[in-house]
């Protein structure tokens, strides 16, 4: 039996690895530690909360005391560390809770694993890391060897981590593993990402706002198979080792929002074109041959089926993200795409 201590469980990606890991490993137990940023929201974990083989605080990843307290209660076998800001937009608003989150939260978890001697300690990277692609050259993707080059102030904050994940490895002997995948789609994701964003407007006949000419190109990947990867990657993945995981499913945003527009009956006269994101990249693509090769993985759901399914659970979970869309995040939308909209160009 293993304690494994799951950091923003509480979001989107972290949560649903919660509920993989109380769903396939009954005979471990999941501490669950999360600060409920605005991202965070504990509803999302009504289920795991009944289970006695789960715990939940209130932490911030970045308060050491808090955090050596709860290691030193615990003495987690595993750390997974999911918690960050992980929204580009909001980076290019105020980039210093980035930093501080992203970097010296990741520090601190990774002196805390030190001092309790932590069989492994796993960072869940970006593939943002690498930059971008050029729209010219689909031979090219992303390895686990590809440069770092970041565009935006959340993808820097993630490098910046990951290179002090390397250093504690080759440091202090860490038992490090890193992960980086592409974009997730699914349950629990916050609207303030593309696809739950267009699904909730779409609903509500708002404006769907597509940023620049909607060519830029994303890898997405059902999140559970994002969270069956790492769950491979800590129970069998080498020490000192990067992953990348996705799952050869690019697609431009603009086919993405037609696509949900389709799905939910609504006109494409809802597409708006915005005011490019500031340092948009163009694209990413990710090639998991390596975790394939090494631990067998791939993809389970066909974009296709993902889709449908996330659409689904947007529709018959209307609280989950409505409670969300009634509250601070009202703030959010004016703020972020008022100015936007009145330059707006229709589909
Ligand atoms: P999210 O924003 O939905 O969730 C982040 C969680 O972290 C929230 O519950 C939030 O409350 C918590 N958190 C934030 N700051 C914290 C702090 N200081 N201390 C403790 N908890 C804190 O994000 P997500 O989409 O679930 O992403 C999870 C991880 O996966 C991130 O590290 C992100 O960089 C990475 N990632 C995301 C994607 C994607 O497509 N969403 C793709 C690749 C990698
Ligand atoms: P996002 O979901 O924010 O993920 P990331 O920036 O981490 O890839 O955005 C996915 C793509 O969709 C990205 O190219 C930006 C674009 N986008 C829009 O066109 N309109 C929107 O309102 C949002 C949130 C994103």
């Amino acid at each position: 039996m293993a304690t494994i201590l799951v950091t923003g469980g509480a979001g989107f990606i972290g949560a649903n690895f919660v509920y993989l890991q109380l769903n396939e490993h009954p005979e471990d137990r999941v501490v669950c530690i999360d600060k409920l940023t605005y991202a965070g929201n504990l509803e999302t974990l009504e289920e795991a909360l009944k289970n006695p083989n789960f715990r939940f605080e209130k932490i911030d990843i970045c308060d050491r005391d808090a955090v050596f307290a709860l290691f030193e209660e615990e003495r987690p076998d595993i750390v997974v560390n999911f918690a960050a800001e992980s929204h580009v937009d909001r980076s290019i608003e105020n980039p210093a809770v980035f930093l501080e989150t992203n970097i010296l939260g990741t520090q601190v978890l990774m002196d805390a694993s030190r001092k309790y001697g932590v069989k492994r300690y796993h960072q869940v990277s970006t593939d943002e890391v690498y930059g971008d692609l050029p729209l010219d050259r689909p031979d090219l993707l992303f390895t686990e060897t590809t440069p770092l080059k970041t565009s935006s102030p959340y993808s820097s904050s993630k490098a910046g981590a990951d290179l002090l994940v390397g250093a504690y490895h080759r440091t202090f002997g860490l038992p490090t593993t890193i992960s980086r995948c592409s974009n997730n789609y699914g349950p629990y994701q916050f609207p303030e990402k593309l696809i739950p964003l267009m699904i909730a407007n779409a609903l509500a006949d708002k404006p769907l706002p597509v940023y620049g000419a909607g060519l830029n190109v994303r890898d997405w990947l059902y999140v559970e198979d994002h969270c069956k990867a790492i769950d491979l990657i800590i129970r069998h993945g080498k020490v000192g080792e990067v992953y990348n995981i996705g799952g050869h499913n690019e697609m431009r945003n603009i086919d993405i929002v037609k696509l949900i527009v389709e799905a939910l009956g609504k006109s494409e006269d809802l597409i708006t074109f915005v005011t490019d994101r500031k340092g948009h990249d163009m694209r990413y693509a990710i090639d998991p041959s390596k975790i394939h090769a090494e631990l067998g993985w791939l993809p389970e759901t066909m974009f296709k089926d993902g889709i449908k399914k996330t659409i689904a659970w947007y529709l018959e979970n209307k609280d989950w993200w409505q409670n969300i869309l009634s509250g601070e995040y009202q703030n959010y939308f004016d703020t972020m795409y008022g100015a936007r909209l009145k330059d707006a160009k229709k589909a």
